[in-house]
């Protein structure tokens, strides 16, 4: 039996996607009042028989940090998949991420260890990784430091990768992989899906930054393909390509038929812009765009190698502009509704 968690977000549901058809018996995490819509929308940009797949699909009820549920659910269980995580730059969720991230981990890790999992894989981020001397693209052994620019989502994500490292260490079969901002269908609310949804609105602004991007099918295939040749104790970048928010922005703004962004948002314009945000928040309860955490992000540079990934496995990534392409056929599509793509 394979447990995951996060089934309902954006890596979690095609996760399933794929791993249904490889198995019957899987059993998904979701918590009391969360949607199974939108996982279920996913299976139905692959396929014209959503239902079919989804039905196989073991769903309980349950949070990361209720450990007597947990250990319940993981009754009858050899497989654990955790991607699961509170991705926020919200300074108002900033407790509620750390719980979650980090104690919700160290519950699973524990639990995992007590009852003998066989594998256990770890969805963390490149934003775990550390800065490399010089402008070198960060590799795996880059040690995560607070810089003035750490959000606490960063720091969150290291220290839960911290316990997983600890439980590895204690002898639990586990391997992590950091994937860069990964871009795929759905969730056009939350993460990367609102890049797709704002540019469609209308985006002038571009910022200055630079980063990794990579396809949400490959960080499927890849954490399953870990899982199967059993490769433990390590972690791996998971990244296509680095490229400018300025590019991608522009692809997006071409797949989608829209006006491409041409105004450049300095350091100063962003930050004043993450001020009149947060000021129209307290006054309109209106929710937040753009945070400091984010605004200073558009302006950083961070590249990520993907060297370690690529051979020790021999994996090829999806070019970042093919799918960019398929995720704005799919938002374009009515989300779905008509096109069908084959994923893996
Ligand atoms: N998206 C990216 O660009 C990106 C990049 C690098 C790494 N990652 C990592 O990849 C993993 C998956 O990210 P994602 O993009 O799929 O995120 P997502 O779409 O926001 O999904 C997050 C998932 O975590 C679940 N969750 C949150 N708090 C929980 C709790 N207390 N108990 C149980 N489940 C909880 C959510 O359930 P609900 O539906 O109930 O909210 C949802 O299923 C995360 O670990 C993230 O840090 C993401």
């Amino acid at each position: 039996m394979i447990y995951i968690t996060g089934g309902t977000g954006l890596v979690g549901s095609h996760l399933l996607y794929e791993l249904v058809q490889k198995t019957e018996k899987i059993r998904a995490l979701k918590r009391k009042g969360s949607s199974l819509d939108g996982a279920r929308e996913v299976f139905g940009y692959y396929t014209d028989n959503p239902d079919a797949l989804f039905s196989r699909i073991e769903w309980v009820e349950g949070d990361l940090l209720d450990a007597d549920i947990l250990d319940k659910h993981l009754e009858g269980v050899s497989v654990v998949y955790h991607a699961a995580a509170l991705v926020s730059f919200d300074p108002r969720d900033r407790k509620e991420m750390i719980k979650t991230n980090i104690n919700g981990t160290s519950i699973l890790v524990d639990l995992a260890m007590k009852k003998n999992i066989e594998k256990f894989c770890f969805v963390s981020s490149v934003a775990a990784i550390g800065p490399m001397a010089g402008f070198e693209p960060a590799e795996e052994s880059a040690f995560w430091k607070k810089t003035r620019n750490t959000s606490w989502y960063s720091w969150s994500k290291f220290k839960s990768e911290m316990e997983v490292w600890r439980a590895i260490a204690e002898g639990l079969n586990g391997v992590i992989v950091n994937p860069s901002i990964i871009l795929g269908p759905g969730n056009w609310h939350r993460g990367s899906g609102r890049l797709f949804q704002t540019t469609y609105k209308g985006l002038a602004f571009y910022t200055n930054g630079m980063t990794g991007f990579v396809d949400v099918r490959d960080v499927v295939k890849v954490i399953i393909m870990l899982m199967e040749k059993e490769i433990f104790g390590e972690r791996f970048i998971l990244n296509s390509q680095n490229i400018t928010y300025k590019d991608i922005l522009e692809m997006i703004a071409k797949g989608l038929g829209r006006k491409i962004p041409y105004i450049k948002a300095g350091r100063y314009l962003t930050s004043l812009v993450w001020r009149l945000d947060w000021l129209k928040n307290k006054l309109t309860g209106l929710p937040l765009i753009l945070t400091r955490e984010t605004a200073r992000a558009g302006q950083n540079r961070k590249l990520f190698s993907n060297k370690k990934i690529r051979e020790t496995i021999d994996f090829k990534f999806i070019p970042v502009a093919e799918t960019i392409q398929q995720v704005c056929d799919i938002f374009l599509d009515g989300q779905g509704k008509r096109k069908k793509y084959k994923v893996f």
